[in-house]
């Protein structure tokens, strides 16, 4: 169950785990605030690893700034209990898109459906924000079921070989991907203005 909260400004999304309220009390999804920065730094170092700075993802996120609208988490009694962050790429000639992640939850609150909600709370608002084409590098186990697809067919690839066959698109709107290939790039001019 889902009802837009209109008790907390920066709150989109508040989600009842049913049937049992009891065990699954009320989760809310904010905009990452300031003060959240060290929970979800912690609890994105926890999930992920050497992963979170040594990686394709990771450098496809250096010299950039994250989206605010689109950096989420996700609370628990006040607490942060899950993070997702976007990021601005660019995608052969200049095509603008957004990566997505890290998205991680606290090893306590796995299996909850806590990913679930924030992926899609982050794509719809990706979408009423404008915004086109999604990439993201992960398994397409995990993210096939939002309608990510593999990247390398239409030749959107890495600059490096590493997660090339990991690398996923998804068009916010019809015919987003329509001719499009290239590299995916860090966007690193929305930093600097
Ligand atoms: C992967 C992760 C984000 C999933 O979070 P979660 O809140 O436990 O996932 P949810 O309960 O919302 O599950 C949503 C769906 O994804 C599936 N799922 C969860 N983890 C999965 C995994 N590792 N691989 C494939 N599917 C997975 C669930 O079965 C569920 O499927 P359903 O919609 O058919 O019921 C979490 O386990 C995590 O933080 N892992 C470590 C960090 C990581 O690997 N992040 C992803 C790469 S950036």
């Amino acid at each position: 169950m889902c009802t837009v909260s209109r008790h907390h400004d920066r709150c989109y999304c508040r989600f009842l785990f049913l049937p049992d309220f009891r065990s699954f009390p009320l989760v809310e999804i904010i905009e990452e605030r300031p003060r959240d920065r060290l929970a979800v730094e912690t609890i994105a170092r926890l999930s992920l690893g050497h992963r979170l700075v040594d990686s394709p993802a990771a450098r496809l996120r250096q010299g950039s700034r994250k989206i605010a609208e689109l950096s989420l988490v996700a609370l628990e009694g006040g607490c942060v209990v899950a993070t997702i962050r976007c990021w601005p790429v660019l995608i052969g000639a200049g095509t603008r898109a957004i990566q997505m992640g890290p998205v991680a939850v606290d090893p306590d609150h796995r299996g909850r459906g806590i990913s679930r909600v924030l992926i899609n709370t982050t794509l719809e608002r990706a979408r009423a924000l404008g915004h086109r084409i999604v990439v993201l590098i992960g398994d397409a186990d995990l993210y096939g079921r939002y309608g990510f697809e593999p990247a390398l067919p239409r030749d959107i690839t890495l600059a490096e070989t590493r997660d090339r066959e990991r690398l996923h698109v998804l068009a916010l709107v019809p015919d987003a991907l329509a001719g499009l290939s290239g590299v995916v790039r860090p966007d690193t001019i929305p930093a600097l203005r």
